[in-house]
C-alpha cells in the first residue's frame, strides 16, 4: 500500500531520469483470455494517450475491449483532476459500479489517474468506495498488468501511488485510438505550478523524452502510414529544458518534420517559453501546421499574477501578433472566470483581449478550486451565479469570433484528413490544417487521406463543404 502525499509532489529533484524498457512478466500474457475490459477515460489528450498504453497493456494481456459496462470482467477509470466537474463524474460512475459489483462479486475494478494522485481522493476510496480493487497513479502506468493479475488472486483493495515521479518508460505497448493521427508524448509533468492548477502535483515534476525515442516512435507511425502527429505535453514548450542545453522544442519540430509525416501539431504550449525559433520553424515547414493552442487565462494583468502566470496582457500580445502574422494561422486559448477576486473590471480586461485576439476557438471554464493548490486558499467573493453569467459573456463573444474565422473560409478549399463517417448521415469528416472540423460529401476512398475540401458553409463549431478533385 502507498498513498500519494502532496509534500512530496510539490518537491522537483535535480536527479536525473532514468529512461527504461517496459516489460511484463510471461505469465501475464494469458490473463484475460475470455473475458472483457471496459475503459472509461476523462480529461485531456494526455490522459487519452495513456488510456491507449493502458489498453496496449490489456491487449498484451489477452483481454478483449467491452462497450457495455454490464460485459465487462474488469472496468477501469482513468481519471481527471482539473476541475469538480470531472471529479464528480467519475465518483458518480463510482457509484454505478458499486451496483454492477453487488450483482456480479468477481467483478474487478480499478481506478487510475490523475485523481489517483489526490490525497483526498485516496481517502474517502479508502472510506467509502472499499469495492474498488486498485488504484494505481501517473507514474506508474505499467504497473497495471502486475496490480490486476494480484487483484485476480486477493480481492482486497490496494493502492499503489507514487508522489515522486518515476521512470520514464519506453516501449510501452499501445493500441491506438485512429489509424490516421497519432498522440506521441514529448514531455511529462509540468513545473509551472499556476497557482490554481493541480497538474504539476497529479504529473509531477517536466522530464522531456530523449529526442532519440521519439523521432523513432515518428518513424515508425511513419512506416505504419500514419498522416498526422500530435505532440503531448502539458507545457511542450519546456521541451528539452531539463535534458540538453541547445535543443528545444523547434529543434525536435525539425527532425520531426525532416521524418516527412504529412502533418505535426504540438499541445500545450505556454506563452513565457515560447521562442523566436518556433516561430520561425512553424513559418518554414510545411508539415509544422500553422496551428497554435495559446492558453492566456485572463485578460487581466493583476489576475495572471495572481494565477503566477509570469507574462502581462502586454508580452501576451506582443507573442500573439508575432504568430498572427504567419499567413493563415489558427490560435485558439484557455480562458478561466471567476478566479478568486476576480472583478468585474478584470472581467472587461479578459473581453477586452479576446476582441483584440479574436480567436479562431477557444476553452472557456469557471474557476474551479482544486485541493492543495495555492489559489484554493484565496478569499473568494464572488457568487457562482455572477461567474456563470460572465462565462456566459464570454462564450458569446468567443462563439462570434469562431463564427467569423470560419465564414471567411466559405468558398474556398483545403486540406482535410479523412478521419471516416461523420455523425451527420452520409457525410464524411476530418480537420483542417488549421483544426477545424469539417463534415463534407465525398466517396469513402477518402478516409485516411488528405482531401482537398471546398468549404459550402460555415457554423462556429464545424464547417460543411465537398470534395473536390
Ligand atoms: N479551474 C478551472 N479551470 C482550470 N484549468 C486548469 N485548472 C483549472 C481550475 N482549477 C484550465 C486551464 C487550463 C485548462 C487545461 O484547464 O484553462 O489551460
Ligand atoms: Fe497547469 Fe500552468 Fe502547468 Fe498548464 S502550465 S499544466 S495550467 S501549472
Amino acid at each position: 500500500m502507498q498513498i500519494p502525499n502532496y509534500e512530496k509532489a510539490r518537491r522537483r529533484s535535480h536527479e536525473e531520469v532514468l529512461v527504461r524498457d517496459f516489460e511484463m512478466n510471461a505469465n501475464y500474457s494469458k490473463l484475460g483470455l475470455n473475458k472483457k475490459y471496459y475503459l472509461k477515460t476523462y480529461g485531456c489528450q494526455m490522459n487519452e494517450h495513456d488510456s491507449e498504453n493502458i489498453k496496449g497493456m490489456l491487449d498484451k494481456m489477452s483481454f478483449k475491449e467491452t462497450l457495455d459496462m454490464k460485459d465487462a470482467d474488469v472496468i477501469l477509470l482513468n481519471t481527471c483532476s482539473i476541475r469538480e466537474n470531472a471529479h464528480n463524474k467519475a465518483f458518480g460512475m463510482l457509484g454505478r459500479i458499486k451496483h454492477l459489483k453487488n450483482e456480479k462479486k468477481d467483478l474487478i475494478v480499478g481506478l487510475c489517474g490523475c485523481m489517483a494522485q489526490e490525497v483526498g481522493v485516496v481517502e474517502e476510496i479508502l472510506k467509502k468506495y472499499k469495492f474498488v480493487n486498485f488504484v494505481f497513479g501517473t507514474h506508474n502506468l505499467d504497473d497495471l498488468p502486475k496490480l490486476l493479475a494480484n487483484s485476480f488472486k486477493d480481492s482486497k483493495l490496494n493502492v499503489e501511488v507514487y508522489s515522486m515521479e518515476g521512470d520514464i518508460v519506453e516501449n510501452m505497448p499501445v493500441t491506438r485510438v485512429s489509424k490516421y493521427k497519432a498522440y506521441v508524448n514529448i514531455i511529462y509533468g509540468c513545473d509551472k505550478f499556476c497557482t490554481y492548477c493541480i497538474v504539476p502535483y497529479t504529473r509531477g515534476k517536466q522530464r522531456s523524452r530523449h529526442k532519440e525515442d521519439i523521432i523513432k516512435e515518428v518513424k515508425e507511425l511513419v512506416r505504419d502510414g500514419y498522416q498526422e502527429v500530435t505532440l503531448l505535453g502539458q507545457n511542450v514548450n519546456a521541451y528539452g529544458k531539463d535534458l540538453y542545453d541547445d535543443y528545444e522544442l523547434a529543434d525536435l519540430l525539425v527532425d520531426v518534420a525532416k521524418t516527412n509525416i504529412p502533418r505535426i501539431r504540438f499541445l500545450t504550449s505556454h506563452p513565457w517559453d515560447f521562442s523566436e525559433k518556433l516561430i520561425e520553424v512553424i513559418k518554414n515547414y510545411d508539415n509544422i501546421l500553422n496551428f497554435v493552442h495559446l492558453p492566456v487565462q485572463s485578460g487581466s494583468n493583476r489576475i495572471l499574477k495572481l494565477m503566477g502566470r509570469r507574462y502581462t496582457r502586454e508580452s501576451y500580445k506582443e507573442l500573439y501578433d508575432k504568430l498572427r502574422s504567419i499567413p493563415n494561422i489558427s490560435i485558439t486559448t484557455d480562458i478561466i472566470v471567476g478566479f478568486p477576486g476576480e472583478t468585474e473590471e478584470d472581467f472587461n480586461d479578459t473581453l477586452d483581449l479576446v476582441n483584440y485576439c479574436k480567436y479562431d476557438s477557444a476553452f472557456t471554464f469557471i474557476y474551479s478550486p482544486r485541493e492543495n493548490t495555492p489559489a484554493s486558499r484565496l478569499e473568494d467573493k464572488v457568487p457562482l451565479e455572477e461567474k456563470e453569467q460572465r462565462l456566459y459573456k464570454l462564450n458569446e463573444l468567443i462563439n462570434k469570433y469562431s463564427k467569423e474565422s470560419n465564414l471567411k473560409m466559405v468558398g474556398n478549399t483545403y486540406l482535410v484528413l479523412c478521419e471516416g463517417y461523420s455523425t451527420k448521415e452520409g457525410m464524411l469528416f476530418g480537420y483542417t490544417e488549421t483544426n477545424k472540423l469539417v463534415n463534407f460529401k465525398g466517396s469513402i476512398d477518402a478516409i485516411g487521406k488528405i482531401v482537398k475540401v471546398k468549404i459550402l458553409d460555415a457554423k462556429s463549431f464545424s464547417l460543411d463543404g465537398e470534395i473536390v478533385e
